[in-house]
């Protein structure tokens, strides 16, 4: 598969061994697609670093460059600009070969793997007894388009639903449950939304009699030493959250399901082994009656070393001893070789310190190199006024009322936009373009930054929006529509994509961009990257579609080329929001 930039890259390479010897090894050709296309198609910019490297003036440097470049048949013009760019302008017959290339590949030229990772994702994570907040949407969605992005690259991905299921919390749930009622006899007959509620009448009740708080204290030792009674009502709380959090997956399209369920209470058995294997290999030590690591590097404001506590002094392990053991887990039974944490920024410091203390331990070692952990930290979820997304009445909003009121304003979008939509079809349609909304939203912010929740942005037909894509591709299916109904359509002659006019070229040469785009998003885990380019891609199809007429093409060769430009541009799109999540539908 002939990607562009790779052999450019390769002829560079070569290019600057021959010319520059040893002073050049290892250098990078720095070939990036111009931003503007009277300086040629592709830029190289190696010679400005190793200009000042060799102490030599990078415009000589790049003509040595350029004097030992062989492009033959694959640039038609080669050219100095400025400093020392290379402006580099591709042959016209061997950009049409690239992407009729790209276009008979089903994946669009993106490689597999090799070697393919095993790959353990952590992401979601939701606490059982509460419902999933606009905190976990962040998590879910940005864990599922990394995961669909390193899965389409060929890795595998283990999922890990980290779930919070264990604490000193449910003492208090569990004993509140044994003494409502009327409801203890039949606990199984709560809802989900009774359970959020009954958590915080609970929490209430802990904080408020102490008598009760010292019963639900007992009740945590009861469900520590595995009473049989209380273990079965603990299931209760997690059964019927599962249901809840399935659910909202299954409405987010996210890909996660009970098999991919590592809640912390799976590494309790793990927990004592983990913190003795510290202790034997000396890197944990008593502090204050907790035993504790100080990860190298970590210090309070004192100046004094970190502690990451793994054992309170009542004997009780914490989040991070089963951090911990989900690391030892991950790397000794998943055999991952990269893992990956999806949660919100606050937790880096949690994480760095995990993942310092793991490696300390040795448990990170392989012999072809470390196993890479690496935090995936996102920013908060805004409200209009600036501060953290809150209900009217300043509760979290939950996850379902948003999920509801994006079905909603989604349909009336639709209803606006198209009113001869059939209504079976606009209420799928609308689901699709609600859940791509909101999901585009979240994922087209560079992630670590905070982001202002916004519903008329994010169902806007214009900008950089889900709607906006989804309607591009819409537009491509009914222009095929419309030359199936015509006749123009030959099912027989076969054509490439047309790159004779500049829209075309531009269009042409932003498809070639796709491959190196998983690849970004595949090691920066950013899927913002993706969000960008396809915003490109929709935006360079809409200037193409403009000056070039398509069913209305002055011949029929033409017209088919284009068509089959259009076909890609579809499948680009298509399968660049299917990798963030998002569906696409015929018509809206
Ligand atoms: N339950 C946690 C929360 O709600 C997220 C878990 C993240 N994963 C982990 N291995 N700690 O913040």
């Amino acid at each position: 598969m002939p990607d562009v930039q790779s052999i450019l890259n390769e002829r560079f390479r070569a290019a600057m061994a021959k010319a520059l010897g040893d002073a050049a090894a290892g250098a990078d050709p720095a070939i990036r697609p111009s931003a503007n296309p009277t300086f040629g198609d592709f830029q190289a910019n190696a010679a400005m670093a190793l200009g000042k490297k060799l102490g030599q003036k990078p415009r000589d440097v790049a003509q040595k460059i350029v004097a030992a470049l062989d492009v033959a048949g694959i640039c038609d013009k080669v050219e100095i600009a400025g400093p020392g760019f290379v402006n580099l302008h591709l042959n016209a017959g061997f950009l049409a070969g690239a992407v009729a290339a790209v276009a008979a590949d089903a994946r669009l030229g993106v490689p597999v793997a090799s070697p393919a990772l095993r790959v353990a994702l952590d992401y979601s994570g939701p606490n059982v007894a509460k419902e999933m907040h606009v905190g976990h949407l962040r998590s879910s969605v940005i864990g599922d388009a990394i995961g669909r992005v390193l899965e389409f690259q060929g890795h595998t991905v283990i999922r890990q639903n980290h779930m919070g299921d264990w604490g000193t919390q449910f003492g208090m749930l569990i004993q509140n449950l044994m003494e409502s009622a009327g409801q203890a006899g039949q606990p199984e007959s709560m809802s989900i939304g009774d359970l959020n509620a009954f958590y915080q009448a609970s929490k209430k009740r802990f904080d408020e009699d102490a008598e009760f708080a010292t019963r639900a204290r007992q009740r945590v030792v009861a469900l520590q030493s595995g009473d049989e009674r209380t273990l079965r009502l603990w299931g209760v709380f997690i059964e019927q959250s599962k249901r809840h959090f399935n659910e909202v997956y299954k409405r987010l399209r996210v890909r996660l399901t009970d098999d991919d369920i590592r809640a912390e209470s799976f590494y309790n058995p793990m927990l004592a082994e983990t913190v003795a294997e510290l202790e034997s290999k000396g890197l944990a030590r008593e502090s204050q009656g907790a035993l504790c690591v100080f990860p190298e590097g970590y210090k309070n404001a004192d100046g004094d070393p970190l502690p990451l506590i793994i054992r309170k002094s009542d004997g009780g392990f914490l989040y991070a001893t089963t951090d911990l053991a989900a690391v030892r887990y991950r790397a000794r039974d998943l055999k991952a070789d990269r893992m990956v944490y999806v949660t919100d920024a606050r937790q880096r410091q949690h994480f760095a310190m995990v993942f310092k203390a793991a490696a300390e331990a040795g448990w990170l070692a392989r012999p072809q190199g470390a196993v890479s952990a690496e935090h995936v930290p996102f920013g908060t979820v805004l409200g209009e006024d600036n501060k953290p997304f809150k209900t009217r009445s300043g509760e979290v909003v939950k996850l379902t009322n948003l999920l509801d009121e994006a079905d909603e304003r989604a349909a009336a979008v639709l209803a606006s936009k198209n009113p001869d939509l059939p209504a079976e079809q606009r209420k799928h349609v609308a689901e699709v373009v609600a859940i791509g909304a909101l999901k585009y939203a979240d994922l087209s912010n560079d992630r670590i930054k905070d982001y202002v929740f916004n519903w008329d942005r994010m169902l806007s037909f214009d900008g950089n929006t889900a709607p906006y894509l989804q309607y591009a591709f819409v537009r491509i299916r009914s222009i095929f529509r419309k030359a199936q109904a015509q006749g123009l359509i030959d099912a027989k002659a076969s054509s490439s994509p047309s790159v004779a006019e500049p829209a075309e070229r531009a269009l042409a040469l932003k498809i070639l961009q796709f491959p190196g785009v998983v690849e970004g998003v595949g090691q920066s885990l950013e899927p913002h990257r993706m969000t960008t380019y396809l915003y490109e891609v929709a935006s360079r199809f809409h200037d193409f579609f403009e000056h070039c007429p398509v069913l209305q093409a002055p011949d029929a060769p033409t017209r088919a080329a284009r068509l089959a430009l259009c076909d890609l541009v579809a499948r680009v799109l298509k399968q660049g929001l299917e990798l963030l999540g998002i569906e696409v539908v015929e018509q809206m």
